[in-house]
């Protein structure tokens, strides 16, 4: 069975995507510095080694002979620029540069990484993956700059390099990052204490809640597929989006509770995202991708985990 690497390895996907190609009967290995993820969200059939993406020495105690090294390390939204800037940009650029060196030295089949559908801003949807974009924070622009430097990265090594663009993804495994957590994490564990969702402006912005199960899903087949790309971006998304209004409704209904939201004055004052929707025609016809967590179920999966 193919080797694996999965750098972010103890954070929310990364956790997901290891635990489950290892039941699979995968050799994974999981590398975190645990800045931020946890090793209790890995299960004891996913080898861990504690290091930092930023320091060779670290990625080489992983080994040397990885068949595929999924790359999600990184500082995971645009909040945690505001704290340090300067190690953010460094740990999102400077991170994936190791890590890119550290895939062609091992003669890694193919290195695939987490970007972001951040970077589509307020563009038109449904999002494409060949439309023009102008990221808004700091966080996509370090996104955005990891596919840039892939890119070049392709044509000078031929490392096949692959970039997902995920929309809003929320499933197990989110509980360490609390606050940063996914909206439909953070108003499920908020309801469940009869607490009030809050949301910014009038509720009636949108958003393609994806279920990491159909994240993994999308990277397995993305590291399986015989098709080279060189370097390409797929977005991964369901290609249905629900305002905040109607989620908040959805979790109340699985819920059995009546809670209102708390409408407040959007505090983000610039770039803040109004619509997302993927269109993910390309992931689809390229990969046989097909999103199978209805939000609702979703929803249920995580509520059902929290009584637990
Ligand atoms: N969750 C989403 O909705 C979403 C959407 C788009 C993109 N992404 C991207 O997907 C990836 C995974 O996101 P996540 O939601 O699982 O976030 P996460 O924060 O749970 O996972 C990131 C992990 O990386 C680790 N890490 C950070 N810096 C490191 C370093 N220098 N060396 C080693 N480990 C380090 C953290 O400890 C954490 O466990 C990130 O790159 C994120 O930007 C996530």
């Amino acid at each position: 069975m193919s080797k694996i690497l999965v750098t972010g390895g103890a954070g929310f996907i990364g956790s997901n995507f290891s635990n489950m190609m290892a039941e699979k009967g995968y050799d994974v290995t999981a590398f975190d510095d645990l800045s931020f993820g946890v090793k209790e969200n890995l299960n004891d059939k996913v080898k861990f080694v504690q290091g930092d993406v930023n320091k060779a020495e670290d990625l080489e105690k992983c080994g040397d002979d990885f068949d595929y090294i999924l790359h999600l390390a990184a500082s995971s939204s645009a909040p945690m620029f505001a704290k340090d800037m300067y190690w953010a940009y460094q740990n999102n650029v400077a991170g994936h540069i190791r890590v890119m060196e550290f895939a062609k030295k091992v003669g890694a089949k193919k290195l695939l990484f987490a970007s972001t559908s951040s970077i589509y801003g307020n563009n038109k949807t449904p999002l494409t993956e060949d439309q023009e974009v102008t990221p808004p924070n700091h966080y996509s622009v370090t996104k955005f700059t990891q596919e840039g430097a892939s890119r070049v990265f392709n044509k000078a090594e031929g490392l096949e390099i692959i970039a997902f663009r995920f929309m809003s993804i929320y499933g197990l495994h989110e509980d360490h990052k609390k606050n940063f957590a996914n909206l439909v994490s953070q108003f499920i564990w908020g309801m469940a204490k009869d607490e009030t969702p809050v949301l910014y402006g009038d509720g009636t912005q949108e958003r393609d809640f994806t279920n990491v199960k159909d994240v993994c899903q999308g990277i397995e087949k993305a590291m399986e597929t015989e098709k080279k790309y060189g370097f390409t971006v797929f977005n991964i998304g369901t290609h249905t989006a629900i305002n905040l209004l109607d989620l908040v409704k959805l979790i109340n209904k699985v819920m059995g509770k009546n809670i209102e939201p708390k409408l407040i004055e959007n505090p983000v004052k610039e770039g803040y995202v109004k619509s997302q929707l993927a269109d993910i025609t390309k992931v689809t016809t390229e990969l046989g991708y097909e999103p199978t967590v209805g939000l609702e179920e979703g929803i249920k999966e995580i509520v059902e985990n929290l009584k637990k």
